[in-house]
C-alpha cells in the first residue's frame, strides 16, 4: 500500500493508475477507522480497480468550541487496517498541505445545510464542502463512499457534486451499527460506560417511530413527541436537535406521504452523537443511494 503525504505524490500515484486504465474509488475520511470506515473501502474495491483512502481531520470543519484537538487520531492503527482491506493508497496530508498560507477560497451549498447539523454547527458543512472539493480535485475518483450515517453530509455533497458538474459518482452506504444498534463512531470511544449504555435510546427512539409508521401514524409531530420522549426519559442524554424533514430537500414536513428523513443529535456528557433513519409510509422500502436529488 502507498502512503502519501503530498498533493504531489498522490497526483503521481493517481495517473499512473489511469494510464493503466484502472477505475478509481475514494473513500475520504477523518481516520481513526472503526468498522463503518472498513465497509466503506471494501465497498470501493468492489466497484473499483484501485482504492484511495484520505486521512485527514479537517480544521474547517470544525467551530471554535467544537473537538478539533481531542477528536481521535491514530495513524499506524489506520494504515494497518487500510493495509488489510487491500487499499491501494492512502493520502495523510498535513494542515499546510492542505490549507497553505493564505488559502482564501470556500464552497458552500446553500438549502439543504441550513437545517439540523448545519444549523446547530454553522460553517461546518463549508467546511466539509471546501476541504471534500480540494480531494475531490487531488484525486480526480470515479466514485467516491460516504456513510449513511452522516445522511445530510451525503446530501450535502451529493448536491454540490450536481450544481458544479463535477465528474464522479457518490456512492451512499448504509450506516454500520455495533450488535446493540449504536451506530458506529469515532467518538463513541469518549462515551464512558453508563453513557455508553445511555446511547441506546437512539436506536430504541428510531424503532419506535418505524413502528409507529408501520402501524399507520403519518402525522410528523406524533412521531417526533414519540421519539423526544424516549431520549428525553434518558437522563444522561440532551437533545441538540431531532427532525422529521423532507428527502431530499430536508425541508420540514408535517405529514409523511413519501419517505422522509429522521435525524438527531444529541449529547451524551462531552460526546454529541448523530444518528438517522428514512421513514417510508405504507411499507414502501427506500434506498438512499439512490436519492433523486
Ligand atoms: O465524514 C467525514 O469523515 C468528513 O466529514 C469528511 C467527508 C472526510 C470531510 O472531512
Amino acid at each position: 500500500m502507498l502512503i502519501h503525504q503530498t498533493v504531489e505524490e498522490i497526483r503521481q500515484t493517481v495517473k499512473k493508475a489511469r494510464s493503466q486504465g484502472l477505475t478509481i474509488g475514494f473513500v475520504p475520511t477523518m481516520g481513526y477507522f472503526h468498522e463503518g470506515h472498513l465497509v466503506l473501502m471494501r465497498e470501493a474495491k468492489r466497484l473499483c480497480d484501485f482504492v484511495i483512502v484520505s486521512i485527514f481531520v479537517n480544521p474547517m470543519q470544525f467551530g471554535p468550541q467544537e473537538d478539533f484537538a481531542r477528536y481521535p487520531r491514530d495513524l499506524e492503527r489506520d494504515l494497518d487496517l487500510a493495509g488489510k482491506a487491500q487499499v491501494d493508497a492512502v493520502f495523510s496530508p498535513t494542515t499546510e498541505e492542505m490549507y497553505p498560507a493564505g488559502f482564501s477560497t470556500a464552497v458552500e451549498v446553500e438549502g439543504i445545510t441550513e437545517s439540523l447539523c448545519g444549523h446547530s454547527r454553522p460553517g461546518h458543512f463549508k467546511g466539509v464542502a471546501t476541504v471534500v472539493t480540494m480531494l475531490f480535485n487531488i484525486v480526480s475518483p470515479d466514485k467516491a463512499f460516504f456513510g449513511q450515517k452522516d445522511a445530510q453530509q451525503a446530501l450535502v455533497i451529493k448536491r454540490m457534486v450536481r450544481d458544479l458538474q463535477m465528474p464522479l459518482e457518490i456512492v451512499v452506504v448504509p450506516t454500520v451499527r455495533e450488535d446493540d444498534g449504536l451506530a458506529m463512531s469515532s467518538r463513541n470511544i469518549f462515551l464512558n460506560p453508563a453513557e455508553r449504555k445511555a446511547s441506546l435510546c437512539l436506536k430504541k427512539s428510531m424503532e419506535t417511530a418505524g413502528q409507529m409508521v408501520a402501524g399507520g401514524e403519518f402525522e410528523v409531530s406524533k412521531i417526533l413527541s414519540a421519539v423526544r420522549e424516549i431520549i428525553t426519559n434518558e437522563p444522561l442524554a440532551l437533545i441538540d436537535y431531532v427532525e422529521i424533514l423532507s428527502l431530499p430537500d430536508l425541508k420540514p414536513v408535517a405529514n409523511l406521504s413519501g419517505p422522509v428523513l429522521l435525524a438527531m443529535a444529541v449529547r451524551f456528557g462531552k460526546t454529541r452523537l448523530i444518528d438517522n433513519t428514512v421513514l417510508c409510509p405504507g411499507g414502501v422500502s427506500y434506498v438512499f443511494n439512490d436519492v433523486k436529488i
